[in-house]
């Protein structure tokens, strides 16, 4: 990455501009987190509901005491295994933070992330920058600069172009509040990691637990209706939509491709994290082939698939209702 795209980048966040960089996780829609105007253009341009925090990035542990007030041991031990990567920790909010910022809630949500180009963007802007995923509301996170362009246009001032983000999903967020992590997004880090750092089991969440819109029902979703089913309901349903000359988009891990037209089929990986690797640029790739409706092989219900089973639930209940065959 060149020091005049970095500049440029950081220029366009001290005027309040948007900026999408490449994290490890996905790409994120970057402004100035201290900034009420740019927070306020970042909203817009997601088309964001206001009452739905972001999270704060920052470049290292000794800007955390600008944007929490209290740093629970426990959030000690999970930054010191985690930071930086891709894990976001919820903890009380410092009294200059902004609630464009945390949605009005009493906590903030903040990340290191380890990606080298936001490193060294965040450094040199100085601040935090506040930077939910880089897709309109709802819809399918970005992880390449291409996904953003076609995302958002000239809606934005900058893409600082990273290539492809190493892991693919967004980070897993933990509330770190209390004596025992609560978890309220599966990532790439997971529940066996958080519980092993902190050295307590975790609880679940409850009414009074943030409120985390990455866990809204209805979340990640294509515009193309999305079902998940098991393989030999999925080749049978294939078979006899397409019959009726609809037009299918498969997601599928076994190879079982059957050989009747109509059908864009894409073998996704065998092992969970190169899955999650390349989920949302299969998910985008499937969305544009003009199909009628997106079908996703069932995948193991095993630790090291919850992150991406998670994704998959909210993309199938964010779809609308495919039409009758
Ligand atoms: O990997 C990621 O986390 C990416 C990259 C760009 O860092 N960002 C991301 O942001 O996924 P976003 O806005 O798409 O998802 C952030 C989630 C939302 O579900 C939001 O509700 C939750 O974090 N969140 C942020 N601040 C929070 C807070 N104070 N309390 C509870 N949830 C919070
Ligand atoms: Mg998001």
């Amino acid at each position: 990455m060149s020091d005049e795209a970095i500049d440029q980048a950081v220029a366009v966040w001290k005027r309040g501009g948007l900026v999408a960089f490449p994290t490890e996780t996905v790409y994120g829609l970057g402004a100035d987190a201290s900034n009420a105007d740019a927070i306020r253009k970042l909203y817009a341009a997601k088309g964001r509901p206001s009452d739905h925090p972001v999270i704060v990035h920052i470049a290292g542990i000794a800007q955390l005491v600008l944007w929490t007030r209290e740093i629970t041991p426990l959030a000690s031990k999970l930054a010191a295994r985690f930071w930086p990567g891709p894990l976001t920790l919820i903890l009380k909010r410092a009294s200059g933070v902004s609630d464009g910022v945390t949605g009005g809630q009493d906590t903030v949500g903040i990340r290191i992330p380890s990606h080298p180009v936001a490193h060294r963007l965040i450094e040199k802007f100085g601040g935090g920058v506040a930077a939910p995923s880089a897709n309109r509301f709802g819809r399918v996170s970005a992880t390449l600069a291409e996904h953003v362009r076609r995302e958002f246009g000239d809606a934005i001032d900058f893409v600082i172009d990273g290539g492809e983000c190493d892991v693919g999903i967004e980070s897993t967020i933990v509330d770190a509040t209390g004596q025992a992590p609560v978890l309220l997004r599966p990532g790439h880090i997971t529940a066996r990691d958080i519980e092993a750092a902190a050295g307590v089991r975790l609880i679940a969440p409850t009414v009074n637990s943030p409120r985390a819109s990455g866990t809204l029902a209805a979340h990640y979703a294509p515009a193309t209706p999305l079902l998940v089913m098991e393989a030999d309901l999925l080749l049978e349903f294939a078979a006899t939509v397409t019959r009726q000359s609809q037009k299918v988009a498969v997601l599928a891990r076994s190879a079982l491709q059957p050989v009747f037209a109509g059908v864009t089929w894409i073998a996704a990986p065998r092992d969970a994290q190169s899955y999650a690797h390349a989920l949302y640029a299969n998910l985008r790739t499937l969305d544009t082939a003009g199909c009628d409706v997106l079908l996703v092989e069932q995948l193991p219900q095993s630790p090291e698939w919850a992150a991406v089973n998670d994704r998959l639930g909210r993309a199938a209940a964010g779809s609308r209702p495919p039409s009758a065959p």
